[in-house]
Parts: C-alpha cells; structure tokens; sequence
C-alpha cells in the first residue's frame, strides 16, 4: 500500500487515463475501420453508376480516383475466350461480393447496363484493408497525444494543491521550540482544518505548560532567595565572632556554599526571565559602550589574577536591543573567559562591524573547549566533560537565549596555533538602522 496520498492520486488517475486511452482508442480505431471499408463500397457503387452509361471498349483501371485505390472496371463480354476470371464474375449476381481476381482477392460490384452487358468494378482487398487501417490509425493520434498532455496535468494539478500542506510543514519546521506559533488557518485547504485546529490546539496547549513551568523556575528561585540571602547574612554576622580555626574553616566552607547557592539562583533567575515574554524593552544600545562597562566592572577580578583584560579594537557600534539583556551576555562571557583563563593570561575583547553587523568578539588563553564538548555547549548546566572551576553551568545558556532573542548568532572556536589555546566567542548581532 502506498503511503503517500500524492503517489496514490498520480497512480490512479494515470491508470484511469491510461485506460479510458485504451478503451476510447481501441473503439475509435474499430469505427473508423469500418466507416472507411464502407466508404470504399460507396465510392465502387459510385464508379460503378458511372460506367453504366457508358460502356467501355476494353478492361481499365480507373484513374483519378485515388492512385493507390487501384479501382479497376472490368468488361466482361459474352464471349467465352474470356478468362476463367471473367467467366466466374459472370455468374455472380448484380450487387458486392468478394471475390478472387487474377489471383488476387478482391472486393467487386457487378452491374448490368440495360443492353444487357454486364461489367465488374474491382478493388483488391488488400489494398481496401490497407486504406482503411491507415484512416483508423489516423483517428488515433489526437488520443495518443492527448494521453501524456493528461498526465502531465495530472502531475501539475496534484503537486500544486499539496503545496499548501508542505508549506504548512515547512512553516512548522522554521519556528523555534521556545516561540511555536500558530499555524495559519486562513488559505489552507480546507480537508486540512481539522489537522490544523488540533495542531494548534495542541500548540496552545503546549505554550501554556511551558509558561507554567517557565514561571514555575522563576518564581522557585525567587522565593528561595531571600532565605538563602537571609542565611548568608547569618554567615556573615557568624564570622565576626570569636571561634576556634576548625570552626572558621567549617564557617567559610559554608559561606562559599551559600556564595555558590546565591549565584545559582541568580542564574536560574535570569535564565527564566529570558525565557519568559520577549522584552518589551528595546533601544538603540551602543554596544561598545556595554562592554567597556562590563571590562571595567571585572576588572579588579582580573588584575587579581593577574589576567590582562582590554581592547584590541573598540568601534561605535549601535545595536536595538534590551540593555540589561545585553550586559548580561557581555558580562558572562567576559566571565567565563576569565575564569577559564590560568593566571597571567590575557582576555582580549574586540567590538567592530563586520558585513553589515555588529559584532563581538572575546578571546581568551583558556584551555579552550573539548571538540566533543562544542556541540553542547550553552546546553543548561552542561559544565563540560570534566567540569572545572566554580559554576552553575547556566551562563552561555543565558547568552545563547538573549542572543537569539535579539536575532544575532553566537559561534564558539578553538584557537589553535605556535603553542596557543583559548576560546574565541562571536557574537553578531544586526546593526540598528539609523
Ligand atoms: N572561555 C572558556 N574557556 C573554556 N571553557 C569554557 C569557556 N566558557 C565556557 N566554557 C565551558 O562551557 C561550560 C558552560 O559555560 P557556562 O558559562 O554556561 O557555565 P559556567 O560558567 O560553568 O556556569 P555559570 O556561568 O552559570 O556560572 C563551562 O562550564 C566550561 O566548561
Ligand atoms: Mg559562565
């Protein structure tokens, strides 16, 4: 059984067309064969009508009816030196028959004038059969041109009304997980509107349950904030308190694990408040200006670590785009570089244009990523194979959504060469039209 409704269509209607050809052919051909073997009779009762005025001194093939009809009148007088031929013509009655002539089969019409003497109008019955299949044949060729002229209209026909159904896919295909639309019901055929009210109803559905959970994360992590900012508090109001070593150690073990909670949650938050309603907040943000800012706010972080963080190019560049959404891309990515970069490295930004957009561009002395590792990278909480360092694994996530939001694209690359490693992030976003 063929599971494509197209395939079944063009096969059926190929064979119905293919059939009713054959069929209306077959009858064609057979109807035309028979009008021209009676057209033939009639044209020897014709010449037969002639010769019977005027009797002819001798036997003669009859001209100027068709060259290749071969019509002959034959006299045939009383005398019996006539050929046998002659003789037995003689005694058939006036009218058609078929007959044998000089060896030949052939059609003939045997008339009497009224002075008695008789004549006979010949035609070989090969020829007759000949004439009358080449007309027969004739009457077929508009069929056999019209057979593929159908098809190829079948074909035409049936691939564009399915057209609206693989748009329809196509359009299903583009939308991204996180902004699932509707599927447009105006214009579609309507044996698909059922299909398309349960898809989007099913759509509906699914946007409702990843908004509850999406709210459900954010509002998780906010309420778990304040306790847990309220612990840190205690912490802190703890360390100032005399204590044995021991107890300071246990102390600080737990006031980095309350340091880890809180950046969790701040992740958390900011993942949820990306994936929440897209932000309504748009302007033209200068996007070096963001991220001059953001090297200045880590940059006592980096001169800790003895990491030189700067510019290697800085261009005005304007973006649209939610300023506090991209501060925070800037500001994970210029994180993670230094926190993957061993101390006495460098972290080098760069902000310039490039084809028509804005781009950034942050490279680090890091260890860079695994190649296995790329291909999920800014996957949530996905830490890499061999987790280092302190994190929640939610940074590129974050990037990678306000990112997308702002219909830029993000590419990670090893840096590779004379000794060198690190991470190259390129960020493009499309320039602000002035
Ligand atoms: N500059 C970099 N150099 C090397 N590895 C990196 C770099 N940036 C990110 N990675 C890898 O990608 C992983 C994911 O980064 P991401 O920023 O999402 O998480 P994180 O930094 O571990 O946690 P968070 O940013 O939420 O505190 C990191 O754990 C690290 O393995
Ligand atoms: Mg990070």
């Amino acid at each position: 059984m063929m599971r494509s409704l197209r395939g079944r269509l063009f096969v059926g209607l190929t064979a119905i067309i293919l059939l009713t050809g054959a069929v209306g052919g077959i009858l064609a051909y057979r109807w035309a064969y028979s009008e021209a073997i009676e057209m033939q009779d009639s044209v020897l009762i014709q010449i037969g009508s002639f010769a019977l005025s005027a009797p002819m001194r001798q036997s003669r093939p009859v001209t100027g009816v068709d060259a290749e009809a071969e019509v002959a009148v034959v006299e045939l007088g009383d005398a019996p030196r006539g050929a046998t031929d002659d003789r037995r013509l003689r005694g058939l009655k006036d009218g058609l028959h078929n007959d044998v002539y000089h060896g030949q089969p052939v059609r003939v019409l045997l008339r009497t004038r009224p002075d008695g003497s008789r004549f006979a109008v010949t035609q070989q019955t090969e020829i007759r059969t000949e004439i009358a299949g080449d007309m027969a044949v004739r009457t077929l060729l508009p069929i056999a041109a019209l057979v593929p002229c159908l098809l190829l209209m079948t074909a035409l026909v049936i691939a564009r009304s399915f057209r609206p159904m693989l748009r329809l896919a196509g359009d299903l295909d583009a939308s991204r997980v996180d902004d699932i639309g509707t599927l447009p019901t105006t214009g579609a055929p309507s044996e698909l509107q059922p299909f398309l009210d349960s898809i989007n109803g099913l759509l509906r559905r699914t946007r409702v349950m990843m908004d509850q959970q999406r709210r459900f994360i954010a509002d998780a992590a906010h309420e778990l904030r304040t306790p847990v900012t309220a612990l840190s508090l205690q912490a802190e109001n703890l360390a100032s308190l005399d204590m044995p070593a021991e107890t300071r150690d246990r102390l600080d073990a737990l006031k980095s694990g309350m340091r880890r909670t809180k950046h969790l949650l701040e992740q958390l938050l900011a993942l949820a408040r990306q994936d929440a309603a897209p932000s309504t907040v748009s302007a033209a943000v200068e996007l070096d200006k963001i991220a001059k800012g953001v090297v200045a706010d880590l940059l006592p972080e980096a001169s800790a670590r003895n990491i030189d963080l700067g510019f290697t190019t800085v261009e005005t560049v304007v973006v649209n785009g939610d300023p506090l959404s991209l501060i925070s891309a800037v500001r994970n990515l210029v994180e993670n570089a230094i926190k993957f970069t061993p101390d006495g490295g460098a972290v080098d930004l760069s902000v310039h244009r490039e084809d028509a957009m804005a781009v950034i561009r942050i490279e680090d002395t890091g260890p860079g990523i695994p190649p296995q590792d790329l291909a999920r990278t800014g996957e949530p909480f996905f830490r890499g194979g061999q987790p280092s360092g302190e994190g929640a694994g939610l940074g590129l996530s974050i990037v990678k959504r306000i990112v997308d939001r702002a219909t830029g694209s993000i590419l990670f690359e090893n840096v590779t060469g004379a000794g060198r490693s690190g991470l190259r992030v390129t960020v493009k976003l499309p320039l602000a039209d002035r």
